[in-house]
């Protein structure tokens, strides 16, 4: 996969619209944001938490918030989804995705607010991961879920992921979806910073 200076990443934003037209902003997760990304965690429903950290937790555990904050731990990276009233600015979705040199892809998990769910913000996270994997150059993107999360398992499934048992964990199902190559054309908006991305278009 291409090279790239984790440093240059950190000053890459997208902004990515839901479907009521509200401005959503995707920065990647920094030191500063580990308080607010561990509330965010903790604010989840225990269903959505249990979905996204496959158990049950009532919190991100630390090591893997202290991951998610450094830019590149891992070869993965978080990002955060923000949305800013009268300057304030609250986490309302995460997502994780780490590169995989062996196999060229790309893994990804995901999650958005329960109040923000279904309003097409975790197919616009998914289109921008698509359009970010495609830009560092990997072939594939893939993402294990629970088989019981139907939520995921729609959103994968509707935007034309195809699905396989996931090696080694019966409970789990691998979505994933090559990169054709015209998402390659496709401008990502994170070498652009604040660039406007009104739908998912890599997807
Ligand atoms: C999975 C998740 C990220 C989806 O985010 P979202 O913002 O609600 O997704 P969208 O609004 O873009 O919905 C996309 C599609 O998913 C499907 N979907 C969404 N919520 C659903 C639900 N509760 N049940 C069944 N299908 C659902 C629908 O097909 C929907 O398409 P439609 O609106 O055209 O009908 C969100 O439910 C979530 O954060 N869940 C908890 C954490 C998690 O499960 N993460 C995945 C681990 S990899």
């Amino acid at each position: 996969m291409k090279y790239f200076n984790p440093r240059d990443l950190a000053g890459h934003v997208d902004v990515l619209l839901s479907q009521r037209g509200e401005a959503i902003t995707l920065r990647f997760a920094e030191v500063a944001d580990a308080e607010a990304l561990q509330g965010y965690f903790r604010g989840l429903s225990a269903s959505s938490r249990y979905n996204r950290l496959m158990g049950a937790a009532s919190e991100l555990p630390a090591g893997q918030l202290d991951r998610f904050v450094h830019i590149g731990a891992d070869d993965g990276f978080s990002l955060v989804a923000t949305t800013s009233h009268d300057g304030v600015e609250t986490i309302i979705g995460e997502a994780r995705y780490a590169l995989d040199d062996e196999t060229n892809s790309i893994q990804i998990g995901m999650s958005v607010d329960d109040t923000m769910q279904g309003h097409g913000i975790g197919t616009a996270l998914l289109g921008n991961l698509t359009c970010r994997a495609a830009e560092l150059g990997a072939d594939r993107v893939s993402g294990d879920t629970l088989r019981s999360n139907d939520a995921m398992l729609a959103l994968a499934r509707k935007v034309g992921f195809s699905f396989t048992p996931t090696p080694g964990d019966w409970r789990q199902v691998r979505f994933e979806k090559k990169i054709v190559p015209a998402a390659r054309a496709i401008p990502y908006a994170g070498q652009r910073p604040a660039a406007m991305i009104a739908d998912a278009n890599c997807l």
